[in-house]
């Protein structure tokens, strides 16, 4: 028993097809809201079914373009707040602005910590969220975080495809990525881990410096949070093959691809990338394979709705993948 009569659904712009197969999932109708743009830029929402007293379930990733759907959620979430929600969960498959989230020199600002700011103080109860990436953003709200992990979504993936395999060692192509990387190799029977070292002379310039790790022969399977211009990953592959590695694969919960990302990542050394849905990837090609995070978000929304733990599901979900 929910403690809510009625769980509503509702999105914005950023990702409605995967909000469309949560719906499914929960078999619940998506909710009607309009959320369009007035002539002068401004948001403009419009809730059409009543969510009065509802347990209310905003579906939005704040991808790019990362402003607009920011302040889509926020006005949404004051919609849903001044339509009496009984309680507002912000469902937020990737959290934009969260490579901001300390300073590294002076007068820069912490972004992360001020969105989090603002969806709280637009009226959001809860936040549902998906590999962070940095875990320490969750301390910036002071109303409950479920953190999930696409890690083991993925790993069952990474197996089937390499079934026949045994040499497998995970990478993590940046320092940063370390422990991400090796909490994925948790999920392949505790596989090797390498790191390589990775430098940024300019923004969106990448050089490999280095590597710790044997892959002599290996099938690396690199782990990142996100991809953006695809740089980091194509990089890595570049060194691990020049280190002896026979296959590299890739995975990334978060496809963020600046433009031209998907075309120098079919075109690179990797053999296939795997992504989640958390944010659309139109027309991906063949060697970029988009896995579903619907049955994941699904089953914490509706954990969440019945006030059953979500911890379980942080590590081997049994899942309808
Ligand atoms: C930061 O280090 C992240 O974990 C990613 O490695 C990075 O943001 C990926 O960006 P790009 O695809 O542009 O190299």
């Amino acid at each position: 028993m929910s403690q809510y009569e009625r769980m509503v659904i509702v999105t914005g712009n950023a990702n409605r097809q995967l909000a469309e197969a949560i719906a499914r999932y929960v078999k619940r109708p998506l909710g009607d809201a309009l959320v369009t743009r007035f002539r002068d830029g401004e948001t403009r929402v419009l809730l059409r079914d009543d969510v009065r007293g509802a347990d209310v379930f905003i579906i939005q990733p704040t991808s790019p373009p990362v402003n607009q759907h920011v302040m889509e959620l926020l006005v949404m979430i004051d919609a849903a707040k001044r339509a009496s929600a009984g309680r507002i969960t912000a469902v937020l498959p990737y959290y934009g602005y969260s490579r901001q989230e300390k300073k590294t020199v002076g007068r820069e600002p912490i972004s992360a910590k001020l969105v989090a700011d603002l969806i709280q103080r637009a009226g959001a109860h809860r936040v549902l969220t998906v590999d962070l990436s940095n875990p320490a953003i969750e301390g910036f709200f002071d109303i409950p975080v479920d953190h999930l992990h696409a890690g083991p979504l993925l790993a069952h993936h990474v197996q089937r495809l390499l079934r026949e395999t045994h040499d497998i060692v995970v990478a993590a192509p940046d320092v940063g990525a370390v422990r991400l990387a090796d909490r994925f190799r948790s999920y392949l029977d505790n596989a090797p881990l390498a790191v390589l070292f990775k430098d940024r002379p300019q923004p969106d310039e990448v050089t490999m410096q280095g590597l710790i790790g044997d892959v002599v022969g290996k099938t690396v399977v690199l782990v990142d949070d996100l991809i953006s211009t695809g740089g980091t990953l194509i990089a890595a592959a570049d060194l691990l093959e020049a280190n002896g590695a026979r296959t590299v694969i890739a995975v990334a919960t978060h496809p963020v691809l600046a433009e031209g990302a998907l075309e120098r990542l079919a075109a690179s050394a990797l053999y296939t990338v795997f992504v989640t849905d958390a944010i659309p990837v139109p027309n991906p090609p063949e060697a970029i394979r988009v896995i579903s995070l619907a049955p994941l978000l699904a089953e914490a929304i509706n954990r969440v709705h019945y006030d059953i733990s979500v911890s379980e599901l942080m590590h081997q979900p049994r899942l309808p993948l």
